[in-house]
């Protein structure tokens, strides 16, 4: 693979957008912290992100900018990537009273182009309180109503533009980037079906001969890098834990697909163990870590000493939490697969994590390409400590079959009437509280439940699925039907944030 364009992340929270945005547009991208300048190797182009802080601030984040110029490649600034070329550059930055946050209108001038094929006006989105200056040297690209400068090139290769091109509120955002991509000599191309030839070739040589288990739990992540170890020909023990924590039926599921894919999986039922432990336990912290190492134990136990390398199916925006570490994200919840055992092996060199370059949809279209069937591929994400997050409170076996038969009627009829595949997930939750209710001419006294349906581009924030209420009506008669234990069925409303997607 050729160098990839280099996004340098200073902290906005559409950084990762313009990765996609450049994938989706045929080239091949990666994030960058602004101190890793030098190990992009010699990027085609390179994008400055916008950022949380304001370049007056005296440790404002900053770029070795020497450097940057000798790269003699064209460099776009974004928000806070703009200011801190303008400064660069000799203008000036202002502090600004106020947040300017939200729509704007560009009005581009004639002949630039990073603006061509716009229309005479646009909307972009803007995020900033800070205004620039501009050095005398230059030139306005575009203005907004106001007349104020929202683009303006430096020289010959630096551009700097105010606005959010990789947010879909901006029209022409993507027009704006592979206009400046244009720019660039020979950016490396990059699509799934090449993407997976170097993959299956990287992966091959990354193993060289070694024994690999890999642990596979029916997920899209996990399922795809089986096919992908599969398909490269290796050497590998794929493990399936039951942790009697999963959906209705989930466990025969799993072993048909597979078997299916022709891959033999080995199955462990830990289901009892597992509720064992989760006994009389209801912090969520304190169920997800039990959790999480009994996972482990059970897992590295059934694997014994005859692992060489451990595959795990880590994605790229896990990568880049990871890397950007301390980040509120990765510490409102612990997720599992960052235990002690794991992180051992790491330092030991000896996990893979052949899928860690790519996004999840990314992900989704390799495995179209190896073969999986859609079921799998277009499959809700499902967390790993599985339906005890849904439980909030004392996980029971009673509880967990209530939800299992709910959430079987639900996505049974999202599947029906053609939802599925517009919701990023949906799932039911047991609400640890009975209410009275009437079932049959008898007062009953059952468990309320509640339904969540989200729509999110990559689960950093979600909007309720606005499900309409036909539809909603027609699952909650079904499951107030069906599903013994609850006698009342609500629609969770809330975004995230503040809420989770998740209840624990
Ligand atoms: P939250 O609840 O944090 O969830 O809004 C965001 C996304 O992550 C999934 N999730 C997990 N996935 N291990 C995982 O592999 C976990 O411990 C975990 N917790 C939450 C969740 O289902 C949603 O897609």
């Amino acid at each position: 693979m050729q160098n990839a364009i280099a996004v340098i992340d200073f902290g906005s929270q559409y950084t990762q957008l313009i990765v996609r945005r450049i994938r989706e547009l045929g080239y091949f991208s990666r994030l960058y912290q602004p101190g890793e300048l030098r190990e992009t190797g010699k990027p085609p182009a390179v994008i400055l992100s916008g950022g949380p802080r304001s370049t007056l601030e005296p440790d404002a984040p900053d770029i070795d900018f020497d450097y940057l110029r000798e790269l003699n490649v064209p460099v776009l600034g974004v928000c806070y990537g703009m200011q801190l070329l303008n400064l660069k550059f000799g203008g000036g930055v202002k502090p600004g009273n106020t947040r300017e946050y939200g729509p704007a209108t560009l009005l581009p001038k004639d002949g630039s182009a990073l603006f061509e094929g716009l229309t005479d006006r646009s909307q972009i989105w803007m995020s900033h309180s800070d205004t620039c200056q501009r050095p005398d040297s230059a030139t306005i690209l575009g203005e907004n109503l106001d007349g104020i400068p929202v683009a303006l090139q430096f020289d010959d290769r630096f551009f700097g533009i105010q606005f959010h091109p990789e947010v879909s509120h901006t029209d022409h955002g993507k027009r704006v980037l592979e206009n400046f991509l244009g720019l660039a000599e020979d950016p490396p191309e990059f699509t799934i079906d090449s993407f997976k030839d170097e993959l299956l070739a990287q992966t091959r040589e990354q193993v060289a001969g070694r024994k690999v288990v890999c642990g596979v739990s029916g997920g899209v992540d996990s399922s795809v890098l089986a096919a992908l170890l599969h398909e490269a020909g290796i050497d590998t023990r794929y493990i399936f834990v039951d942790t009697g924590l999963l959906r209705k039926n989930e466990s025969a599921e799993v072993n048909e697909l597979f078997k299916q894919v022709g891959i033999g999986i080995e199955t462990i039922d830990a289901s009892e163990k597992f509720l064992g432990a989760l006994a009389g336990e209801s912090d969520p912290e304190e169920k997800r870590r039990i959790i999480g190492r009994l996972f482990v134990e059970v897992f590295f136990d059934a694997v014994g000493d005859d692992v060489e390398l451990l595959a795990q199916g880590t994605l790229y925006p896990d990568v880049i939490e990871s890397a950007t570490s301390g980040s509120i994200a990765s510490t409102i919840k612990t997720h599992h697969n960052r235990v002690d055992r794991i992180m051992e092996l790491k330092a030991e060199d000896r996990v893979i994590e052949p899928l860690h370059e790519l996004f999840k949809d990314e992900v989704r279209e390799l495995g179209r390409v190896l073969g999986l069937p859609e079921k799998v591929v277009g499959r809700h994400p499902f967390p790993g400590p599985g339906l005890a997050v849904r439980c909030p409170g004392e996980v029971t076996e009673e509880k967990l079959e209530i939800i299992r038969n709910a959430d079987h009627v639900f996505i049974d009829l999202l599947h029906q009437r053609d939802w599925y595949d517009h919701v990023w997930q949906a799932y039911a939750a047991l609400i640890p509280t009975k209410t009275v209710g009437v079932k049959g001419d008898e007062r009953s006294y059952e468990f309320a439940l509640s339904l969540r349906a989200v729509t999110s581009e990559d689960a950093m924030t979600a909007e309720w699925a606005h499900l309409p209420y036909e539809l909603l009506g027609e699952i909650s008669n079904r499951i107030l039907n069906e599903v013994a234990g609850v006698n009342r069925v609500l629609y969770d409303i809330s975004t995230k944030p503040p809420a989770s997607i998740e209840w624990e």
